[in-house]
């Protein structure tokens, strides 16, 4: 076993780390308060590679390993995970869907793209009646000869706005249940999609969120993902990978969370003392850093499998449950250590905190990575 990073993964770490300090920071508080967009920080991603940073580079993609991805998204998310979600998305979900899955005609039109950051994925699964039951697709993809006609509404849909080409999930067959569902990718500007509001989030707030509605939106044959039928387990492999990104993202949440406590503990002083020489709060460090520590185990071991071929559904459902799940846990002590201080934005933790119960909620509740952990495990 080896517990060395590579010159490599260290040197993109080491890049992330520095362009969430130097650009991200200066401005996340007030994108967060005003909901805004991170237009030119997304486009700044872009160009260091990082928007297809797991794709081949035969299709324009940065050919970085998993490894490297945990370790960027958690530098990322210390500052900003409105950002890591919108990289994250077109990364894990979008652009390996679509290299895994899709046509080498498909990799042509959209990969290249999507990977260069020019243009912007979103994966459209979530219905309002359908979050962690994916199963019960409603929106309807007809068979229509040549064409699909779509009818149907997308929920909580990250990147709606903002992206250009989307990844659908959307049921042919009905009688069929999950297998007669089918995975598209359609060009946000086809006629008869629609785009609800912008959702007013409690955190992540400068991710764009919308609801899609669907009105007799034609999609050619030809962008249908993989054969007739393989939409749903599309779906679920491509989440789990999408769940590492999320893990991570929620890894970055709470370390990011934990450096601000330590540096505070060591500057602000109580009872004559600095804060951090009180057990009361040195006892509350040590805990979140044994939880962040092994949150980053488990996201690496996540990527470890993923790179070198193995099966990786119940590592990343593991590594996102728990990683998630603490995150929740050291931002709430992130924001107790700053006492008042934490309470308002301008020391970052109650940001932090919102951001976390986030990731206990999207690509699969902490609910839902248990469903999948018990399962494979009564199964063995
Ligand atoms: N790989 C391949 N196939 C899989 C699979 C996997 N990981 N998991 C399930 N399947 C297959 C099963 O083999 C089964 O197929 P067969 O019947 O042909 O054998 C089929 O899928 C149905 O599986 P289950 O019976 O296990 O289905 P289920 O309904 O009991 O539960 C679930 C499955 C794991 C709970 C699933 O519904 C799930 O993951 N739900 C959560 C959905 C989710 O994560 N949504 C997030 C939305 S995306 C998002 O948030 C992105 C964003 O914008 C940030």
């Amino acid at each position: 076993m080896d517990f060395e990073f590579t010159e490599e993964q260290i040197m993109i770490r080491d890049a992330a780390r520095e362009f969430a300090q130097r650009e991200l920071l200066q401005d996340v508080i007030e994108r967060d308060s005003k909901a805004e967009f991170p237009v030119k920080h997304i486009k700044a991603l872009a160009e260091l590679g990082f928007m297809g940073m797991i794709v081949d580079p035969k299709w324009d993609g940065g050919g970085m390993d998993t490894i490297s991805y945990v370790l960027a998204i958690e530098e990322i998310s210390k500052v900003d995970s409105s950002v890591s979600v919108i990289m994250s998305v077109n990364n894990s979900l979008v652009c390996f869907g679509i290299e895994k899955y899709g046509t080498e005609e498909q990799k042509e039109k959209y990969l290249r793209t999507l990977a260069k950051g020019e243009k912007i994925g979103a994966f459209l699964l979530s219905e309002p009646e359908a979050g962690s039951d994916a199963t019960m697709q409603r929106t309807i993809a007809e068979d229509k000869g040549d064409y699909y006609l779509i009818n149907g509404t997308k929920n909580w849909i990250t990147n709606a706005n903002s992206g250009s080409v989307y990844i659908l999930i959307a049921q042919t067959y009905p009688d069929r249940k999950h297998r007669g569902i089918n995975a598209f990718i359609v060009e946000k500007d086809t006629p008869g999609i629609t785009l609800g509001q912008h959702e007013d989030k409690m955190g992540m707030r400068s991710s764009d969120t919308h609801s899609v509605m669907f009105t007799d939106v034609k999609v050619p044959k030809k962008n249908r993902i993989g054969k007739d039928g393989f939409g749903f387990k599309f779906a679920m492999k491509t989440l789990e990978g999408g769940r590492i990104g999320i893990a991570s993202q929620a890894l970055g949440i709470a370390s990011g969370a934990l450096e601000r406590s330590v540096q505070y503990a060591k500057e602000r002083k109580a009872f004559g003392t600095e804060i951090a020489n009180h057990q009361a709060i040195a006892f509350k460090l040590s805990d979140m850093a044994v939880k962040v520590e092994a949150a980053r185990y488990f996201c690496l071991k996540a990527a470890w499998l993923k790179d070198n071929g193995k099966p990786y559904g119940v590592a990343s459902a593991m590594a996102k449950q728990y990683a998630a799940d603490i995150a929740m846990e050291v931002t709430t002590e992130a924001v107790q250590i700053h006492g008042g201080y934490g309470y308002v934005k301008e020391y970052h933790v109650e940001r932090l905190m919102r951001e976390a119960k986030l990731t206990q909620i999207y690509e699969g509740t902490s609910e839902i990575q248990k469903i999948i952990i018990s399962r494979a495990l009564l199964r063995d």
